[in-house]
């Protein structure tokens, strides 16, 4: 059951137009206004391996924050996708659903609108996956490109990879249908378990009833950020720059981040390809002008590299400084994220034991005659 606590006040300063709105958070889920009938719904989330970063944000948490004023959204925190390849650190996992809660609180997703809950705590994703497990064939599973790189990255060969490792991808698929979501905002990598999802609908509704709708995948359409090496941006690689990284943390990375190897002097023309502090400043300098001015004076050589990163720096602490505000209001109110959670699990329960039972039915496995 879910407890009320009082008298809750936090600031949060809303994104987009960055002013200050009391907000009022007390016992948010009064206000919980999910008039959620008619609005299409959408699943999507991430694996809780640790805090998240710029290019997160960027690739996805800032396209959620939009969809989230018209979709009626479920955000997942799938922890049993995490002991695919981390199962000697499970330790770990409650501490970073905790880190992924508040960074997704502090970005601006909002729970008064949008539902977040744990993989594990609703146990009919377990049961639908178990079923779906059915539907697909090992050798589909084992083309998939991205289980196949992530089996490289992981340093798991063939015969060492888990059943479970194997079977995440239908484990997915059972994220996004107990909900029965229709869309599913995702990264290109996700790609091939949205397939095998759309698959698994198509099927489940052929041999049976048509219980599930076919999700669609919505791409985001900003380009990957390198970390500050040119690399890919992640954790592994210490190349990130972290949501919750301190001033400090910031400026040193920034003055460490790679620029343009060519360029020996600051008198010297600069390129922009590869270039990661301009990588940044098309990400996050919305003043698309003095953006233009920047490049336009680096490619001529009258900009050195210290400048341009200070100017970074400035725009990126001013980006996070809000995130970090309310990040920190969050961190302060543990009974509120434990509230957050359990109306999230609560609801997702609900609605994937609406879900179970249809399927259930359609399979002629409720056992009406036998079962009250
Ligand atoms: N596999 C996703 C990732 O690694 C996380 C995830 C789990 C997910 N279940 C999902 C994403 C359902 C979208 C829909 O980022």
């Amino acid at each position: 059951m879910l407890c009320l606590y009082n008298n809750y006040s936090i600031f949060y300063r809303s994104l987009q137009d960055g002013k200050l709105t009391a907000a009022l958070v007390m016992p948010y889920h009064f206000n919980m206004k999910k008039s959620t009938d008619k609005k299409k719904r959408i699943l999507t989330g991430d694996r809780p391996t640790g805090a998240l970063h710029i290019g997160h944000y960027v690739g996805s948490l800032a396209n959620r924050v939009k969809l989230q004023n018209e979709y009626d959204c479920f955000f997942i925190i799938a922890d049993y996708q995490v002991l695919t390849d981390h199962l000697s650190d499970t330790a770990q996992i409650e501490g970073n659903i905790r880190e992924i809660l508040l960074d997704w609180l502090a970005v601006g997703l909002d729970p008064e609108q949008s539902t977040f809950f744990i993989q594990s705590r609703v146990p009919q994703i377990a049961e639908l996956t178990m079923y779906f497990s059915m539907i697909v064939s090992v050798p589909e599973v084992q083309r998939n490109p991205t289980v196949k790189d992530e089996m490289k990255a992981a340093k798991i060969g063939k015969k060492e990879m888990s059943y479970g490792f194997l079977g995440y991808p239908i484990s997915q698929a059972a994220d996004i249908m107990c909900v029965r979501a229709d869309l599913v905002p995702v990264g290109e990598d996700q790609l091939p378990h949205i397939e095998h999802t759309r698959e698994i609908v198509r099927r489940f509704n052929r041999l049976f009833s048509p219980v599930f709708p076919e999700p669609k995948a919505l791409l985001g359409s900003f380009p990957r950020l390198p970390g500050i090496d040119g690399q890919k941006m992640s954790k592994s690689r210490n190349n990130a720059i972290f949501l919750k990284d301190s001033p400090d943390e910031v400026r040193k990375k920034i003055m460490q981040a790679y620029t343009d190897p060519t360029r020996i002097h600051a008198t010297d023309p600069g390129h922009l390809e590869g270039n990661v502090v301009f990588a940044y400043l098309d990400a996050f300098l919305s003043d698309k002008d003095e953006l233009a001015d920047w490049k336009k004076k680096y490619k001529k050589g009258q900009v050195g590299d210290v400048v341009i990163k200070k100017r970074l720096i400035e725009v990126l602490l001013s980006f996070l400084e809000p995130i970090q505000e309310r990040r920190a209001a969050f961190a302060a109110k543990p009974g509120m994220l434990r509230e957050i959670l359990e109306y999230g699990i609560e609801r997702t329960t609900k609605e994937a034991q609406a879900t179970l039972e249809l399927a259930r039915e359609a399979m002629r496995m409720d056992y009406r005659s036998l079962l009250s």
